[in-house]
């Protein structure tokens, strides 16, 4: 028996704290000119101390179910996207799970980096799909100001923290809505341009995001456009047909540049980068939260999102709102 996904609503939170590129620049040799003009941020936010990933994807969690009209004792399976886990073990998303007092279902993290929302949502989906879940948590929950060389001016302009969830549902018999595709890809040969040097195998422990920002920026584009591409043609849509790509917000000139390569209007494109910097796996889903919470993203709209990240993993989603 298969089933379509829906998404029954979105979610987000963002810690309180605002940091611009003006207070970046009185510890670091940067301006807030130079942030502008290479990227398109003018401020991120980050978490307090005792702000962990799991209390960030617990706030987003609770907005999508408020959202949604699911309730926590329908979901029954929760898939959390991280690269910023509260432990190496147990998974991050099994303390949301008991923090949100679901006791029953699974409950598991992704690994894909930026990509990490649409792997969790491909897995999700499939869930659904085959009946083996009803209703999902996908979420998406990032600390990255933890893993950054706050003396790295290369890369530590470009990230913050948040988090963004959705929830999803089978749907009813007849309803045309939901997820039309997912497609996710990786190629680690490239592994060493986006990376964390370190980690529990490896001979030191958690360092520091190191990145070769150029060569980064050209898969970027390549990989993202491409995958855009394959997604239209299955589902037999155009870029003409997308109401609003919601891509993952890494810098603005990837998302021009991806835009011009498909013909796609820059007015079709969900942009929060100037506000909340790269949130890595929760860049989608604020993104989707802000513009379905403020009346951009419509019923029956054509909505695709796309990311890329280290790895490289990339990948798309079709979805029919
Ligand atoms: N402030 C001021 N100057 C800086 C800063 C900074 N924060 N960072 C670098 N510079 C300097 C460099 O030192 C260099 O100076 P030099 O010429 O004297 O050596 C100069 O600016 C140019 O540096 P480049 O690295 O060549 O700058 P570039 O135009 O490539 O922009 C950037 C850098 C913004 C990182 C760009 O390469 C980029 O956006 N890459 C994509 C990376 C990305 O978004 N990754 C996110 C994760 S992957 C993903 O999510 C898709």
């Amino acid at each position: 028996m298969f089933y379509r996904t829906i998404l029954s609503g979105c979610g987000a939170y963002l810690p309180e704290r605002i940091v611009t590129n003006k207070e970046l620049s009185k510890t670091l040799e940067t301006s807030d000119e130079w942030i502008q003009q290479r990227t398109g941020i003018c401020e991120r936010r980050i978490a307090d101390n005792n702000e962990l990933t799991s209390n960030l994807a617990v706030n987003a969690a609770r907005n999508a179910l408020e959202n949604s009209g699911v309730s926590v004792s329908e979901i029954d399976l929760i898939v959390l996207a991280t690269a910023t886990p509260d432990k190496t073990f147990p998974a991050t998303a099994t303390k949301v799970q008991a923090d949100l007092g679901i006791f029953h279902g699974a409950a598991f993290d992704i690994q894909a980096v930026c990509t990490g929302f649409i792997y969790a949502l491909n897995v999700a989906d499939n869930f659904i799909k085959l009946g083996q879940a009803r209703n999902a948590l996908v979420i998406g929950a990032e600390t990255f100001s933890r893993i950054l060389d706050w003396k790295d001016r290369r890369t530590c302009v470009l990230f913050g923290d948040g988090a963004g969830a959705v929830v999803l549902s089978a749907a009813e018999k007849g309803d045309k809505r939901g997820i039309l595709s997912t497609h996710i890809r990786s190629d680690g040969r490239h592994q060493d341009l986006l990376h964390v040097d370190g980690g529990p195998s490896s001979t030191m422990t958690v360092g520091y995001l190191r990145m070769e920002g150029r060569e980064v920026f050209k898969h970027a584009v390549t990989n993202m456009s491409a995958i855009l591409l394959e997604a239209l043609a299955e589902n037999k849509l155009e870029a003409n047909d997308i109401d609003w790509l919601v891509p993952h917000q890494a810098n603005k000139r990837i998302l021009d540049s991806t835009a011009k390569k498909i013909g796609l209007p820059a007015e079709k494109v969900v942009l929060t980068v100037d506000r909340h910097a790269n949130t890595s796996a929760a860049s989608i889903p604020l993104a989707l939260s802000e513009a379905a919470g403020d009346g951009r993203i419509k019923q029956n709209d054509l909505v695709v999102l796309e990311a890329m990240g280290g790895g490289f993993t990339w990948g798309a989603a079709v979805i029919r709102w």
